[in-house]
């Protein structure tokens, strides 16, 4: 659907916040906490945002964008747009909701990992559950949102770590994550780093895993150094494609004229998602959970690879 920038706020060096409406004034879809749309940035690119604004709102998806210094094209294209632009969106989607059963939430953000955890923080304030919030950024001018933290039923709950603060005041994931329950839910949102170092101490405090909750904004990078070539093959006709080491599996589909629908092309969207009926997949997204890796029965052809010499596929 077509959306209006109604307004383009710096809201922190580097981080534009973008607040879309109806270009008629019209009600936008319904969302949860902790869903994001596809945004379609301009220059062919569709990217993820989360909606980063209270799930109350019923006229309005504010989004939180940083300028990514390794940006493959599509934050650079965002912060080109200008107030008043018309950008095209897809309904809202949540694959990192909320647990209505947790009696109290932890919540983790590493820098702009801040919008869902901003977002569910909105909906578990008014709501007056019980909740942590631990925000970790670079530097005070690297803090997206500082108003909307300081906000009362927000501020008593939130606290903010800076990388340039000296090491006492840095975060300390091990007392964190000390105390795991089953009533206990955590959720984390930021880079790869971050991400897995809070889960790795959720794992080594004893945190089941059914209550640990994850979405990187940016996937972990494979080795591509050493990726080995391999072949998949077409259930459907029996052909067999040759994926080179340097290449995708939907690059080398994509040469052979069969087309993936892709989105994000780093593991974190699901579009991708392809059966795998024979072989054993290599994951490197980071969207699949770990039993369904384990099933290895499908995978994202963006970015996972094999570890057998040939994958069927059900294409
Ligand atoms: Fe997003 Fe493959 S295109 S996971």
């Amino acid at each position: 659907m077509k959306v209006k920038i109604l307004k383009k706020v710096e809201t922190a060096t580097d981080i534009f916040s973008f607040e879309l409406v109806d270009p008629t004034g019209r009600p936008l879809p319904g969302f949860s906490a902790g869903s994001h749309i596809d945004v379609h940035v301009g220059n062919g690119l569709v990217r993820q945002y989360s909606l980063s604004n209270d799930p109350r709102d019923t006229h309005r998806y504010v989004l939180g964008v940083l300028r990514d210094p390794n940006s493959r094209g599509g934050s650079i294209a965002m912060h080109a747009q200008a107030e008043g632009a018309e950008i095209e969106i897809s309904q809202p989607r949540n694959h990192f909701p909320l647990a209505n059963e947790a009696r109290h939430s932890i919540l983790l953000a590493g820098g702009i990992g801040v919008t869902p955890i901003l977002c569910m923080a909105e909906r578990l304030a008014h709501v007056d559950a019980s909740f942590e919030f631990h925000y970790c950024t670079r530097a005070p001018e690297r803090t997206a949102f500082r108003e909307q933290l300081m906000r009362p039923g927000m501020k008593d709950r939130v606290r903010v770590y800076f990388d340039t603060a000296p090491p006492e005041e840095r975060i300390d994931l091990e007392a964190i994550l000390a105390d795991p329950d089953v009533d206990k839910h955590a959720y984390v949102c930021g880079p790869s780093g971050f991400v897995d170092a809070v889960l790795s101490r959720a794992r080594n405090a004893g945190w089941p895993e059914s209550n640990l909750h994850r979405e990187y904004f940016s996937a972990q990078k494979g080795a591509i150094a050493g990726n080995s070539a391999f072949q998949v093959r077409l259930a459907s006709s029996g052909r067999v494609i040759n994926v080179r080491a340097e290449q995708t599996v939907v690059e080398a589909l994509g040469a052979c004229g069969i087309e993936i629908q892709t989105s994000c092309e780093q593991g974190i969207c699901g579009t991708c998602l392809t059966r795998v009926l024979e072989g054993d997949p290599d994951h490197r997204d980071a969207y699949l959970t770990d039993e369904e890796r384990t099933a290895n029965d499908q995978f994202l052809p963006c970015c996972s690879r094999s570890r057998t010499p040939i994958l069927t596929l059900d294409l």
